[in-house]
């Protein structure tokens, strides 16, 4: 038997990268929020490395500085996916939509659609949104986390009814007889829920994969209850090992209860990277990008360590005294590593270059500590693969590809060739059409 290996998915968000930052690269084209060939480039080069997947999240908001900093997220994710589906041919594609914020006939249409274009490379990371902003922009209220749940769970179950409703083989196309499709077996769903409701049919055939794939992020009992139902993928963020590996028994657990295989459910961690020569080359090239927020951060990183720390310092390490006085804060898991790099002797500005706030674990440096931090995660049953966010796509992705993917594969921990066209080959998902009769039962 082939030993297990992981599945690694890429970030495509804004078309600079995660580095606030980014759309300064001198190698940066700084028109790319809106160059939907630099997404195509982006998606292509990942490609090239044999990735499973991009993925892209999506909520439809700007709260930031838009006066220094583009916006996180696509202009819209599906018809970013669009361009890249008929510029690529193995990825896989997997978008956020809201299913607070949507009607599940829309999301069946458009996802569907995709995934047709695509030919079975859809993925639909089913989310429930949250923040007020986000709710503002539908002239709504934000809903209880309750009734948002409630409603996903009937907006999936309805998309994947729609989905199924133009029957397996219904598709005839046949000129000589004249015959289109089987009408009969394109039928209506007349559902109607608490929240939701559409009388179908989804006038939309298979796809080489039959429907899209289902994804979830969220870390919540109600998320939890809903990807262990529904997802074969979920997008997760965990600060360490131990966290990432309770995390994934977790969901693992959730999707047994509901009847699933855990198998069937694949846990991805973060994991932003900055690969370079070394690791201060990769801590240079934060500084000269990023390096403006720190004065802001260091008060927060002195939060973190329980200590007072001056902006103004920024040049120097921590004395001896405030290593020795230092307490990480339960409340925040980046905590022990930013204590565990400060005690390295870095200056302050170091320590914020070493990404020690960010939304997930930071790589800086070559590409072997990336592959050695992703195959101690791995093999320690923490995660079935990654979904990594380069710091600047442009040149990160290759950098990447280049650098961490033929080490991962040397290693034996990661394929060599794509060997199926679908995402739900890529992620050993089962064939599924319409709703999982294990559910309906
Ligand atoms: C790694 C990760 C990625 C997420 N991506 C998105 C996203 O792209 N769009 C979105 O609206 N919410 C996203 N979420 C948020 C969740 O969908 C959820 O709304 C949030 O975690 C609140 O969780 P709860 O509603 O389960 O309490 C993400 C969450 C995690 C952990």
């Amino acid at each position: 038997m082939a030993a297990r290996q992981m599945i690694i998915g890429m970030h495509l968000g804004n078309g600079y990268g995660n580095l606030p930052g980014a759309w300064r690269a001198p190698s940066v084209d700084p028109q790319s929020y809106t160059s939907f060939d630099a997404k195509v480039r982006h998606a292509q080069a990942a490609e090239r490395g044999k990735l499973q997947f991009l993925f892209l999240p999506d909520g439809p908001t700007h709260v930031g500085d838009l006066a220094n900093e583009p916006p996180h997220f696509n202009l819209d994710v599906m018809v970013t996916l669009a361009a890249v589906a008929r510029e690529t041919k193995r990825i896989g594609l997997v978008a956020t939509g809201s299913t607070t914020f949507n009607e599940p006939f829309n999301l069946a249409r458009q996802f569907k659609a995709l995934d047709v274009m695509s030919h079975g490379r859809t993925g639909w990371n089913a989310v429930t949104s949250s923040g007020e902003d986000v709710a503002a922009n539908y002239g709504r209220r934000l809903p209880s986390s309750a009734d948002r749940y409630a409603r996903a769970h009937e907006t999936v179950q309805l998309v994947q009814t729609l989905w199924g409703s133009w029957g397996k083989d219904a598709w005839v196309h046949d000129q000589a007889s004249g015959r289109f499709a089987n009408a009969e077996q394109v039928a209506p769903v007349n559902m109607s829920g608490k929240f939701v409701a559409s009388r179908g049919p989804l006038y939309i055939p298979p796809s080489e994969q039959g429907q899209p794939v289902l994804f979830h992020a969220g870390g919540s009992p109600n998320a939890l209850e809903l990807a262990g139902r529904f997802a074969s993928g979920v997008i997760g963020a965990a600060f360490t090992i131990d966290d990432a590996r309770t995390q994934r028994a977790a969901f693992r657990a959730s999707a047994e209860r509901a009847g699933r295989n855990p198998d069937e459910i694949k846990f991805f961690a973060g994991l932003m990277t900055t690969i370079a020569n070394s690791r201060r080359e990769g801590l240079d090239r934060r500084i000269t990008l990023s390096g403006r927020t720190f004065t802001q951060r260091a008060s927060y990183l002195g939060q973190m360590l329980g200590l007072r720390l001056d902006p103004a310092r920024l040049d120097e390490p921590l004395s001896p005294e405030q290593l020795a006085g230092a307490r990480p804060s339960p409340g925040d898991p980046r905590s022990v590593q930013a204590l565990k790099i400060a005690r390295e002797g870095w200056t302050l500005r170091d320590v914020l270059a070493h990404g020690v706030i960010d939304y997930h674990p930071v790589i800086v440096g070559p590409a072997v500590h990336a592959a050695d931090h992703m195959q101690e995660w791995f093999e320690a049953g923490a995660v079935d693969g990654f979904w990594v966010s380069p710091d600047i796509y442009e040149d990160g992705v290759d950098a990447f590809v280049e650098g961490v993917v033929p080490i991962l594969q040397a290693r034996g921990l990661f394929h060599r060739e794509y060997d199926g066209a679908t995402l739900r080959h890529h992620l050993g998902a089962p064939t599924q059409y319409g709703i999982d009769p294990r559910l309906a039962l």
